[in-house]
């Protein structure tokens, strides 16, 4: 491969608050290094269908605030087939595109390795996924805002928990991790949290309950994850109102608000770094790498790194959660 001139850059998976200021950063850095930058549209299946745009440093003005992706997002089934890959391979020869910047989360980085082992291409992944759950870097790109969505929410909540005195199971997203439940659990005092990372005891839970929210508590949250084993907030709550019929229990789903919305000062910045950061990667010619942020520092982690290896939740905030909630 030789020097970089045109970057195309994607997003995929569920879309997280914060891509488009990656998207941003990547176009402009890209550009401010004498390189042409390219959209690719929904994701791996506007790499397929060859729905590849230029795109000028304006086209990314005032999108650094927007939550959602203006490159819009997929899951592609075709790509996940050697064919729907030969057929992306060839748009990235007509586009004459060397170098890809892909946003998104494991499935987004499975493609992306997938693509470099079988053809001569250079594509750099940029974490962007509210559930936090990649190996090798601190955040990914939207988890902030999610949490703080979480956190406003579930303030909410506490404040007519408290006027009914009742005992709310409320659900977030985290198919297959717990970091926004247990975050969440922590900035909101929640007095208990699910997390599919550890087997739920309804047991514990009930003895918990027992002791040290009925006696002292007016109002009691627990912050379930959507991924835990024990069924989702709905098959919990309903095990807890059947051993205590005393108590006044209600669930919430967030769902998808948790995806939305205004990304803070914090994944903004996150977003503006990485994306310079995976620019700066492909024009170091690396290839199959993410980009990540470890303790304050740019880490390059390869994508085999990333997928394979599964991050474990803070054991502090879990013991925090223990300490506080008596
Ligand atoms: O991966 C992000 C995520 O928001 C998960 O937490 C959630 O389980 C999933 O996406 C929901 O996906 P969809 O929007 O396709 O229902």
């Amino acid at each position: 491969m030789g020097k970089i001139k045109n970057i195309g850059v994607l997003t995929s998976g569920g879309d997280a608050p914060g891509m488009n200021a990656a998207i941003r950063a990547v176009v402009r850095a890209a550009i401010y290094n004498g390189c042409n930058a390219y959209g690719i549209y929904y994701g791996y299946e506007g790499l397929v269908n060859g729905d590849i745009r230029r795109l000028e440093s304006h086209d990314v003005s005032n999108i650094i605030q927007r939550g959602g992706t203006i490159l819009k997002t997929a899951r592609c089934k075709e790509f996940r087939e050697a064919e729907g890959r030969a057929k992306a391979y060839e748009q990235i020869k007509k586009f004459n595109l060397d170098g890809l910047v892909v946003i998104g989360g494991d499935g987004t980085f499975s493609g992306a390795r997938e693509l470099c082992q079988e053809y001569d291409v250079h594509i750099v992944g940029i974490p962007g996924t509210i559930d936090n759950d990649l190996y090798g870097t601190d955040y990914t790109i939207g988890y902030d805002t999610a949490v703080n969505t979480v956190v406003e929410a579930v303030d909410k909540i506490r404040d007519t928990a408290s006027a009914h005195n009742r005992l709310f199971f409320i659900e977030v997203m985290g198919r297959d991790a717990g970091f926004i439940a247990l975050r969440s659990a922590v900035a909101t005092g929640a007095e208990a949290v699910l997390v599919p990372e550890i087997q739920t005891d309804v047991n514990d839970l009930d003895k918990y309950l027992e002791h040290d929210y009925k006696p002292h508590k007016s109002s009691g949250i627990v912050i379930v994850a959507e991924g835990d084993k024990s069924g989702g907030a709905y098959m919990i709550a309903e095990q807890i109102a059947e051993r205590h019929p005393e108590y006044d229990v209600r669930v919430t789903v967030l769902g998808h608000i948790q995806r939305g919305g205004s990304p803070s000062a914090f994944d903004r910045v996150t977003a503006s770094t990485l994306g310079v950061a995976a620019v700066d990667a492909l024009l170091d010619n690396q290839t199959s790498i993410m980009v990540g942020i470890m303790n304050k520092d740019i880490v390059h982690v390869p994508f085999n790194k990333a997928i394979k290896n599964s991050k474990p939740l803070n054991h502090n905030l879990l013991g925090l959660t223990e300490v506080l909630s008596i």
